[in-house]
């Protein structure tokens, strides 16, 4: 069965977790968008691995991995994720393979990102500075260099000194400083060394790997409400986060795919600026003070609230989610109620989806049901039926909001804190 694993929310929901343990009955995993702005928790055993580029299938030892065309790449940082891990004992040689045809995320991204963040001010989007946003913009506007490029040294370097140099007047007229054409070509021809094992044509790959009835597992990035076309735009990240980037980002054709699972957590959380109607100081207060909620690529204090079941529905629909996976459950423990917000109130009207105004979304009042809270540990339970009974009752409730089947539940950040429903 090949399956889409998508971000319900807006990202951080524990998809890196999810697809661990997805991961045991498929046989190869593929991050078909977004960049090193994503970072993917796999807790295992007494070890926690961060992947900000490589699938997270990759702690499983008989797996394969890809980074398809879709991907955004800064090849000195995917050199170190990769040393990371083999340093670690993680074997990539013949594991790991990367599109030729991924657009290259180069350090004049990474400065123009940062440069437009602090001339915003007060109205920046927050985003990871990981340069995303530029890279998939060049991509866009036809003048981005690829993966291919870096194969042909004194090609990229041709390519790359026009680019740095229309770059740097960009930097000047944002105030931000130049790059180094020696520098940077110096830097990427050395990570292109490293990398050259594992480029290859990936959609050639992955086709004769479905010939062969091999599995594939989509590990979707950030979340739907941070895609470019669904999400609160402008402060939304630069790809299409949702099951059709699947597709687009990989070569595989959607009637491939048999099956979407939307990974969600029991509450809301979002880091960087913009709307989340749900926000809750008592919430973030209580998550944070148990040291949670903190940005995996960035460090950053994620901004939490309630559940939002609005959204939720929303992404249902856009993502085509069958099957749901909730997580983050046991961070409910100690409450004594639970808010969840089943519609809106905007303008005098009772809204079931979110608008597509990110202005409009600031004035949108969540109507609430509650829910009492269980106030007992269940980073133990290891069944639905040894839940307390009305953490079944939320669950339950969660996935019938969205409209989608409960099939994982997880209640701790380890693999084995996880269970079927
Ligand atoms: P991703 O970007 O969607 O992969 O999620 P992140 O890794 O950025 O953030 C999810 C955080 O929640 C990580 O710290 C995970 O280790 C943690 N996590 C995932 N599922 C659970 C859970 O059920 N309970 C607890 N306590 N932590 C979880
Ligand atoms: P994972 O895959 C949460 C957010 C940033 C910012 C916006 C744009 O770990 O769920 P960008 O750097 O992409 O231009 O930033 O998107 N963002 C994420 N938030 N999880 C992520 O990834 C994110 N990747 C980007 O905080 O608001
Ligand atoms: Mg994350």
């Amino acid at each position: 069965m090949n399956t889409i694993l998508v971000g319900a929310q807006w990202g951080d929901e524990g998809k890196g977790k999810i697809i661990d343990v997805l991961t045991e009955a498929s046989d190869i995993v593929v991050r078909s968008q977004g960049g090193n702005n994503a970072g993917h928790t796999v807790e295992v055993g007494k070890e926690k691995f961060v992947l900000h580029l490589i699938p997270s299938g990759i702690l499983r030892p008989k797996k394969k991995c890809v980074i398809a065309n879709g991907v955004v790449i800064d090849p000195v940082a995917l050199v170190k994720e990769i040393e990371g891990l083999e340093k670690r004992g993680i074997k990539l040689a013949g594991r790991l393979l990367i599109s030729e045809t991924a657009h290259l995320v180069l350090p004049y991204h990474r400065k123009v990102d940062e440069a437009r963040e602090n001339r915003k001010g007060r109205n920046k989007i927050g985003t990871t500075k990981r340069g995303i946003g530029p890279a998939y913009g060049d991509k866009a506007a036809r003048t981005g260099l690829r993966l291919i490029d870096l194969a042909q040294p004194k090609v990229f370097s041709a390519k790359l000194k026009a680019r740095i140099e229309e770059n740097n007047a960009i930097l000047e007229s944002l105030g931000g400083e130049p790059c180094s054409f020696r520098e940077v070509e110096k830097a990427y021809l050395e990570a292109a060394r490293k990398l050259r094992p594992f480029i290859t044509n990936t959609v050639v790959w992955l086709h004769r790997q479905l010939e062969a009835g091999k599995s594939l597992l989509f590990e979707g990035a950030q979340g739907t409400f941070l895609d470019i076309d669904f999400g609160t735009y402008p402060f939304v990240t630069s790809s299409n986060t949702t099951a059709g980037g699947s597709c687009t980002g990989s070569g595989v054709a959607p009637h491939r795919i048999e099956r979407v699972v939307g990974v969600m957590k029991a509450y809301t959380t979002r880091v960087g600026e913009g709307p989340l109607p749900t926000e809750s100081a008592d919430i973030s207060d209580m998550l944070h003070a148990m040291g949670r909620e903190f940005g995996a690529t960035t460090g950053r204090a994620r901004r939490c609230g309630w559940f939002d079941a609005v959204a939720t529905r929303y992404a249902r629909m856009v993502n085509g989610i069958d099957e749901l996976a909730i997580t983050n459950l046991d961070g409910l423990d100690t409450l004594k109620q639970i808010q969840v917000c089943v519609a809106y109130e905007c303008r005098g009207k009772r809204l079931l989806y979110p608008p597509n105004d990110a202005e409009e979304l600031l004035h949108c009042r969540p109507i609430y049901r509650k829910f009492p809270g269980w106030q007992k540990s269940t980073t133990k339970v290891r069944s639905f039926k040894k839940l307390p009974v009305a953490a079944q009752k939320y669950v339950t409730a969660l996935a019938e909001l969205t409209g989608a089947k409960l099939r994982i539940v997880s209640v701790g950040a380890r693999r084995e804190q996880t269970f079927r429903v």
